[in-house]
């Protein structure tokens, strides 16, 4: 269910390598809905102990799998490609959404929810990623319910407010951009951890089928050169404090890059289409590479998946973007997680759940 929306000939080529897609037998399907429910059990990814437990059934999982899908493990572990696609998952629940959403808190506290979010952690430690949360963002949680709670979709919600935050929390478009934060983006830098390697998102529902969008970001900068790429490491960008982060925590930061070398995966990106900016004072030459990566990124055509209970996406935030459409159907609800890789050295608030300063 990969679909190009505008096929271009040019980058498709290098987008097909980026975008991958690992399928579970129906054995190994088992056997992670088997770890996901034990691990739900305990309460999920919050609860002291579920890092060891995913970790373990990890290892167990690939105990099970062929040299191939080691191959592609590896290969996501690694940073080289964009998007994993995990196939052949078992259905959790057959349970239909109601009409309107229950509020945040008792759709978080639910079973199915909790077996989803337990298995983007275990899928998440197949690849090396360890399930995480940040101190400033959705209240220090690991789990995060991508849902229209706040506004904003094609259809009004009970409590529409008169202002829409422009988050995972509502309805609203959300254009390309990586996770926040946007300080650094793998190594830690002036008390700030880098933004996650990794988001995972599963659907509990989407009934009306609607879509996540992936960029990959090779195409892109192949397309706009060298000059404008190094352009882009330079800390000539601005970018506005994020919705979902805690109330009284987070903020706008100021000369940062948007590209930067990294020996252990090559490049690595940050980037967010509604709150970056050129600063104002820098040269003509910075100015012109960001219009030209904003352009890029306008043209570029997304990869188009449509998430159910029976798949997962994990999307590398240092080499991909991601963006929506307003949502349509406000029974959506999708279930993310955010993974720390091990090229990855955050500040560690906490170990077991694993909380990082943002
Ligand atoms: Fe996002």
């Amino acid at each position: 269910m990969i679909d190009a929306i505008k096929p271009d000939v040019e980058t498709a080529e290098l987008t097909e390598q980026e975008i991958r897609t690992f399928s579970f037998d129906h054995r190994q399907s088992t056997l992670l809905h088997y770890f996901a429910e034990a691990l739900a059990a305990i309460g999920g990814p919050q609860a002291p102990g579920a890092k060891s437990k995913a970790s373990l059934a990890a290892t167990e999982l690939k105990r099970s799998f062929s040299k191939d899908q080691c191959e592609l493990l590896g290969a996501y572990s690694d940073g080289l490609v964009c998007v994993l696609i995990f196939e052949g998952l078992q259905k959790i629940t057959d349970v239909s959404p109601p009409n309107e959403l229950p509020d945040l808190t008792s759709l978080e506290n639910r079973y199915d929810v909790l077996c989803l979010a337990a298995r983007n952690q275990i899928l998440l430690k197949l690849v090396d990623n360890s399930a995480f949360a940040y101190d400033m963002d959705n209240e220090g949680k690991l789990v995060r319910l991508v849902a229209n709670f706040k506004g904003g979709g094609l259809i009004k919600i009970n409590a529409e407010p008169e202002i829409n935050e422009l988050s995972s929390h509502s309805g609203l478009a959300l254009g390309p951009h990586t996770e926040a934060p946007y300080w650094c983006a793998v190594s830690a830098k002036d008390g700030h951890s880098p933004s996650p390697s990794s988001l995972i998102l599963s659907a509990l529902w989407n009934p009306s089928l609607e879509p996540t969008r992936v960029i990959p970001l090779p195409p892109i900068l192949e397309k706009i050169g060298v000059t404008h790429c190094l352009a882009l490491t330079t800390d000539s960008f601005q970018f506005t404090r994020s919705d979902s982060f805690v109330s009284g925590k987070g903020e706008d930061g100021r000369n940062v890059s948007i590209l930067e070398f990294d020996d252990k995966v090559g490049f690595a990106a940050r980037f967010n289409s509604y709150r970056f900016s050129v600063n104002d004072n820098v040269s003509t030459f910075v100015k012109t590479a960001y219009t030209a990566l904003c352009l890029g990124v306008g043209e570029a055509t997304p990869i188009e998946y449509t998430l159910t209970q029976e798949s997962a996406m994990a999307i590398n935030n240092i080499r991909a973007l991601h963006c929506r459409d307003v949502i349509k159907d406000n029974r959506r609800v999708l279930v993310r997680i955010f993974g720390l890789s091990k090229f990855s050295s955050p500040l560690v608030i906490s170990e077991d759940p694993l909380l990082l300063q943002g």
